[in-house]
């Protein structure tokens, strides 16, 4: 049977509709919400719900109208459960509901960071077990895939995310938002000048990253207490050499203690280019395969949701009409729909 899908995702700031159509993407069109939030220094969710609300009509019919289908093509509608903001997923949800009643077709309910893992998908196809890392603005989480739509945590940060670390330090640093593309950019400028530690904390499988945030914060406010002007390049760099060791150790960790040969990445701080690089590396000194998404799937978009939604209808996992979102959705649940 042929399978058209149409995935929507509103779990942040970005409104985004897909339509794959057995397998191929034929649209995806992403509007992002960036320059509303950019005077705030991060995401206001009231405001994210209001835009989604507002766009979600349009992107539903410039994905429809790029991918020359009309509604009645649909057989499945596939949208973010969560996690993500409560109210930014209700307007997905409900636009998918909607969608699913009008045209009397299945509902699938996505996880949004396994969607992350699939997004790799587009690319090569996964093979397991793997081990995948997925490191956004708010989940930073290594997971175990023993087979496919199988998730396990076995690592994760104990307080800040990675990229909220990032974005946290950019605001302090009045670098703009989102931070991480910009520290992203600096470092690249810089040189590892500042000695930053590196948070300790006692399991080997769990990274912290709020220690760092502070050392940042603490070294700015010395400086300019010294009235030294702060080498921001370097003071970037150095931040994100710390940052990125500190994630890339404990993956060398985890591929030993899983002995897994398949190492995914996923997530919006995936884009960084310092950490693709170090992990890109470990295929010759770990001998494994690692799966780095292009860059135009790092950062949220609804054809992951689409690419995961494809595999779970042939597994038969689908929902229905009267599913909730769910902002806190943990993956190793993400089968539980
Ligand atoms: O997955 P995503 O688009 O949204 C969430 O689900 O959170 O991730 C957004 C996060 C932000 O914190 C942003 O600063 C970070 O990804 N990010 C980066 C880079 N590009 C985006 N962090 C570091 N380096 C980058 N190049
Ligand atoms: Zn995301």
């Amino acid at each position: 049977m042929k399978k058209i899908i149409c995935a929507i995702e509103t779990s942040c700031d970005e409104t985004s509709v897909a339509i794959l159509k057995d397998g191929q993407l034929l649209s995806n069109v992403v509007a992002s919400q960036t320059l509303a939030h950019q005077s705030f220094g991060g995401v206001v969710p009231e405001i994210a719900s209001r835009l989604h609300l507002e766009n979600i009509d349009r992107v539903l019919a410039q994905a429809m109208a790029e991918a020359h289908v009309t509604g009645k093509d649909f057989t499945h509608i596939a949208v973010t459960k969560g996690p993500g903001l409560i109210g930014a997923l209700h307007v997905g949800l409900q636009a998918a509901k909607t969608l699913a009643a009008l045209y009397h077709i299945p509902l699938i309910p996505v996880h949004h960071l396994a969607a992350h893992i699939y997004a790799n998908a587009f690319v090569k196809p996964l093979t397991f077990p793997l081990l995948a890392l997925v490191v956004s603005g708010g989940h930073t989480e290594w997971i175990y895939m023993k087979e496919s739509l199988s998730f396990e945590i076995v690592g994760h940060t104990v307080d800040d995310a990675m990229g909220e670390a990032y974005d946290k330090v950019a605001r302090l640093l009045d670098l703009g938002y989102p931070g991480g593309p910009i520290i992203d950019r600096l470092a690249k400028e810089g040189k590892v000048t500042y000695d930053l530690p590196t948070p300790l904390i006692n399991d080997p499988n769990h990274v912290s990253f709020s220690g760092l945030k502070t050392a940042v914060m603490n070294l700015v406010n010395q400086l300019k207490q010294k009235k030294e002007s702060i080498r921001v390049a370097d003071l970037c760099a150095s931040f994100q050499e710390i940052a990125t060791s500190m994630v890339v150790q404990k993956t060398k960790n985890l591929l030993v203690k899983y002995g897994v040969n398949q190492l995914v990445l996923g997530g919006g701080v995936s884009a960084n280019d310092a950490l693709r690089t170090k992990l890109k590396a470990l295929e010759v000194s770990h001998k494994i395969h690692v799966h780095v998404p292009p860059m135009w799937c790092c950062t949220d978009q609804a054809a992951m949701i689409a690419k995961l939604a494809d595999v779970m209808i042939d597994a038969n996992a689908v929902g229905n009409l009267s599913m909730a979102a769910d902002a806190s959705w943990s993956i190793e649940k993400a089968m539980v729909i």
